[in-house]
């Protein structure tokens, strides 16, 4: 019974000291081991997750194993942070859940090991499930909790998933920021005590913290190497992960829905069904942990994550609400004559009572605006269409404003407390639609819907929401279960969001709230990728998608050359750096091409020309982030490698500069060391480095690297790497 490498290992097992001890469920992924004992009418317990292990005994002699519960309750053994914690119809809050029994299937390609408990005296259930996937290294856990008692139960605590992390040296990175400045890294030891991640927004749930998270095994975080666990909650709505060190040697995380204001009311027979909590551990670093969530994600998280993107201009900051035909005509022909593939009409495009001009009105009726397409949008399509271009457009359906036509009809569907003046937002009067209403989720289904019926072409949808669930109340929900709203919501929107896919199984959509306040993979299986940010400052873009890099892939970080000077931050900088910022991930443009000098749209052209021949390898590679802008070195880079390593797109940013200043040797990183590669400068300005057009042994570029100079303050330089045969 030595040797368990298959996915997934349902086995009775002999300790060395002759213990009998039944039903150790082993899951492994390539790379990693996950050990659970699930005896019958026993508690089941998480005893191991890390490295591959070759004989599961090792766990157990070595002291190792964590012997905790797999989802720990509050009831008996009650002095401990808990995952889940019910009060039942008598009255007693406690909790003891015993294995019932264990079973596995393959389920949507992978396979979902079912660990079943009950209660050992109330008619109270929860299953913890665990699925592997055998081409990637991220393990998906969830539960599902219902109960027969006669009367509802209600949870005040329902976490997807408790983690036990073997105490050392651990330090935590995590990711937070407001608009503008989302997933800034943040990186501490874990000293003792409660750290919590959290977010309360009920809309967006990364304009502060973002639901990802890794923790060192063994010292201070590193890109390249160091045994990593990294977690992220694929939820959109309010979330908490709490990371509780009680100077045991155990640091035990708890991931799930933030169960602050959202007590629930679980009625017998109903199925309470956390969202995933999806974690892996890799021996190469932080850089290791995101890889393996990009695969991942691109192999099963996010609307066609292995398709290529489209290179596209959004209008916004281009024109901002002053859109009519003349100027989308003009700016997709521009668009087209650079290289482009899709053009994307944002906001002001609608209202017929009230025009959209400003952000004071409208939302919600989501016919177009006459007076400023008078072709309407078959119109801009044809036109589209004739320019070589695909047509995208911007919604923004679960809000409306008081002053449209929406709200006039129906001021009951909007999220809303009695006797209380309504707080409003954006433009003094925007208002959020309460989702847990099926009447209203029929609604935003519609708007997407009559869009896509009307004109089948659409071929993007660009979903925005910009405010937070304040006035907290719905008139839907009844008074007891008035709780549910903030879990209700984001419901009620993945219903919506299904049925759209089920439907427009080809729709590109983006997720968009306020720039990057919806970074999460709750809801990257509906969407194609998210808008990162609406700093479109290259300088800051690099610290932004940087952070976000960490768990999302690039083919689903929309990155946009915007203009200069940059409208967020005032800041001047050259074309080139805002191309090169844009091409390490999905590439588009924001801008008006008009304001563009024809010296500006040549250099446009060819660097979307360059950005054509590395997509593939920025959109599907492997990362390796090289040298962060964190370390304030003056530079940052990072690099793609295909994963057969046959080709790789280096960048490289002059973040600063002053006299007398070190230049780091470029080295590199995730080629062959065997493999010779012909080194190609793409974007160049002016003079490309030495390097250009000569050929390097994957060895020498990843242990001596490359000595160039990359120019001044916000200079930059990409970097085209092919194998030669
Ligand atoms: C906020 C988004 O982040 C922007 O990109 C833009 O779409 C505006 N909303 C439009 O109102």
């Amino acid at each position: 019974m030595k040797k368990f490498l298959t996915s997934v290992l349902l086995c009775t097992t002999l300790l060395g000291a002759g213990t009998l001890r039944a039903d150790n469920i082993l899951l492994s992924t390539k790379n990693s081991s996950l050990l659970v004992t699930a005896d019958k009418g026993k508690a089941p317990l998480f005893q191991y997750f890390g490295p591959s292990l070759a004989s599961i005994d090792d766990v157990f002699n070595s002291g190792a194993a964590f012997n905790d519960p797999v989802y720990p309750q509050f009831g008996v053994q009650c002095s401990r942070e808990t995952a889940i914690q019910a009060t039942h119809n008598d009255g007693s809050m406690s909790l003891e859940l015993v294995v019932e029994s264990v079973s596995r299937e393959q389920r949507d390609g992978g396979e979902v090991t079912a660990i079943a408990t009950k209660d050992k005296y109330y008619p109270f259930y929860v299953t913890v499930y665990y699925k592997t996937y055998p081409d990637n290294d991220v393990i998906e856990t969830w539960t599902e909790i219902r109960h027969l008692e006669k009367k509802p139960v209600t949870l005040y605590r329902f976490a997807s998933a408790f983690l036990p992390v073997r105490r050392g040296d651990n330090w935590l990175t995590h990711f937070h920021g407001p608009w503008g400045a989302e997933a800034y890294l943040y990186e501490e030891p874990l000293t003792d005590g409660m750290r919590i991640i959290k977010d309360k927004d009920g809309v967006r749930n990364t304009h502060s913290s973002c639901p990802s998270f890794m923790i060192t095994l063994d010292g201070r975080p590193d890109e390249q190497t160091g045994g990593v666990i990294g977690g992220t909650l694929a939820w959109s709505g309010n979330y908490r992960i709490a990371i509780d060190n009680d100077n045991t040697h155990t640091t035990r995380i708890f991931a799930g829905i933030n169960e602050d204001q959202s007590q629930y009311v679980l009625e017998p027979k109903e199925v309470f069904t956390t969202p995933v909590f999806a974690f892996t551990y890799s021996n190469e670093g932080k850089g290791g942990v995101s890889r393996n969530f990009h695969r991942w994600a691109r192999l099963h998280r996010i609307s066609h994550g292995t398709a290529q993107r489209d290179i596209l201009l959004n209008s916004w900051e281009g024109v901002s609400m002053k859109v009519n035909q003349e100027v989308m005509d003009q700016m997709m022909s521009d668009f087209s004559g650079l290289g482009g593939e899709m053009f994307v009409m944002d906001d002001g495009w609608f209202g017929d009572k009230y025009p959209r001009n400003d952000g004071s009105s409208s939302l919600g009726d989501w016919v177009v605006c006459k007076e400023k397409l008078p072709k309407g949008i078959e119109g801009l399509i044809a036109s589209a269409k004739e320019k070589g271009l695909k047509f995208g457009i911007w919604i923004e359906p679960e809000m409306t404003n008081s002053r449209s036509e929406l709200f006039e009809k129906h001021p009951d569907w909007v999220i809303q407390q009695p006797h209380r003046e309504m707080y409003k937002g954006r433009g003094g009067t925007q208002l959020v639609l309460d989702l847990s209403n099926p009447e209203v989720q029929e609604f935003v289904y519609g708007v997407v819907d009559n869009l896509m019926t009307a004109h089948p072409e659409i071929a993007y949808i660009k979903w925005d929401a910009n405010m937070s669930l304040f006035n907290y109340g719905s008139t839907y929900l009844p008074r007891d279960k008035q709780s549910h709203l903030y879990i209700e919501y984001h419901r009620g929107m993945e219903k919506v969001l299904e049925r759209i896919r089920a439907k427009y199984p080809d729709l590109v959509m983006q997720a968009c709230a306020s720039g990057g306040g919806r970074i999460n993979y709750g809801f990257m299986p509906y969407f194609d990728e998210f808008w990162t940010s609406d700093n479109t400052d290259a300088m800051q873009r690099i610290f932004i998608q940087w952070g976000v890099s960490n768990f999302f892939p690039a083919v689903a970080m929309a990155s946009h050359v915007s203009v200069d000077v940059n409208y967020q931050t005032g800041r001047r900088t050259p074309l080139k750096l805002r191309f090169d910022v844009a091409m390490s991930g999905r590439m588009g443009m924001e801008l008006q091409p008009a304001h563009m000098t024809d010296e500006d749209k040549a250099f446009a052209r060819r660097a979307i020309a360059d950005y054509k021949k590395i997509r593939p390898v920025v959109q599907q590679g492997d990362l390796y982030r090289l040298i962060s802008p964190f370390d304030k070195s003056g530079y940052a880079s990072l690099m793609y490698v295909t994963p057969e390593k046959e080709r790789a797109a280096y960048f490289v940013y002059k973040m600063e500069q002053y006299h007398n200043m070190p230049t780091p040797a470029f080295k590199m990183a995730g080629l062959d060391p065997q493999k010779t590669y012909l080194v190609k400068e793409l974007t160049v300005v002016g003079k490309p480095i030495p390097q250009d057009g000569k050929q390097f042994t994957g060895a020498f570029l990843m242990e001596t690297g490359l000595d160039f100079t990359v120019g001044g303050e916000h200079a930059s330089r990409v970097l085209e790497l092919k194998e030669v045969k």
